[in-house]
């Protein structure tokens, strides 16, 4: 028996990459999931596979995530339906492929409200629940590049960032209520994340990049995270080299920035 059996875990952007392995993860754990994205034919076919694991298992609720008044119904249907969050999951975001220069502000907040603010949201509207229940754990989705700057991810790594600073603090602010926070920052990870991304002018990317291809398993991932989740991580970073070059910027700052050129030349 893991320490998420019978337990209900909010996932966002459940319908794709990360959020959806760590759904198929959560419920081969014996939870109870509910999967939020704006793909409602993807939720649903992932509902009837995760159905066939462990029956009863699955609630979709689709939603856009930068949207408040989702967010409120949202909250609202988990409340009525289920009466409790023991875990959310904010996994949903979008990357970003553009310099910093050539990307128009509007862009910078379109990544901001996908990244930061609606995750801010979710878990403004869901803390209630937990703090006048049994409590609760927290997860926030960053990403290496929420620890370091990377070239042509400037709204995203700031996103990122402010994720730490966001869930780091209600760490220290729910420390005696009984909720856990564990911030999770990935490196690369073989998903459509790149395919997703924004380029200057708000379009779609739509490239798979060669390092995203080469990247982590996302199974792997998800696993590592659940694991961490079950385990109370405060945090968790994924991917070797990516590690290494964060231990590199605090240790031999100057290096640091001749990597990071160089790395963000290869996409
Ligand atoms: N893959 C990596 O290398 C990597 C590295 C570091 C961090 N991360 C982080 O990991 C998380 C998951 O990314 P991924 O790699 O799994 O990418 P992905 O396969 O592109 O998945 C992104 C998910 O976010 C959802 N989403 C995007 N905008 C949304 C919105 N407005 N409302 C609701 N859902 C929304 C998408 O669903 P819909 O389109 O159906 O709405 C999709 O399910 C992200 O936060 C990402 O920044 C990924």
């Amino acid at each position: 028996m893991t320490r998420l059996k019978g337990k209900n875990i909010w996932i966002t952007g459940a319908s794709s990459g990360i959020g959806k392995a760590m759904s198929i993860q959560a419920v081969r754990a014996g939870a109870r999931v509910i999967l939020s994205a704006r793909n409602k034919d993807k939720l649903e076919d992932l509902k009837q596979q995760l159905e066939n694991v462990s029956p009863g298992s699955t609630v979709i609720i689709p939603m856009d995530v930068t949207k408040a008044e989702d967010i409120s119904k949202s909250v609202q249907i988990v409340k009525d339906t289920l009466g409790k969050v023991d875990v959310l999951i904010n996994n949903a975001g979008i990357s970003q492929r553009s310099l910093a220069v050539e990307t128009p502000l509007e862009v910078d907040r379109m990544i901001f409200e996908t990244d930061f603010f609606s995750a801010v949201m979710l878990t403004k509207a869901v803390l209630p629940l937990m703090l006048n229940g049994s409590g609760g754990h927290l997860v926030a989705i960053s990403s290496m590049t929420g620890l370091f700057g990377y070239p042509m991810r400037s709204a995203y790594s700031a996103a990122k960032h402010a994720l730490r600073g966001f869930f780091e603090t209600l760490a220290i602010e729910l420390k005696d209520k009984n909720i856990n926070v564990t911030i999770v920052y990935p490196g690369r990870i073989h998903t459509d994340i790149s395919l997703s991304s924004l380029t200057k002018d708000g379009s779609r990317y739509g490239i798979m990049d060669r390092a995203q291809e080469k990247g982590i398993p996302v199974e792997k991932c998800a696993r590592k995270i659940i694991k961490a989740i079950e385990v109370n991580k405060k945090q968790l970073m994924i991917g070797f080299p990516e590690a290494c070059l964060y231990y590199v910027k605090i240790f031999f700052p100057a290096l640091f920035y001749n990597i990071a050129q160089k790395a963000g030349r290869i996409q």
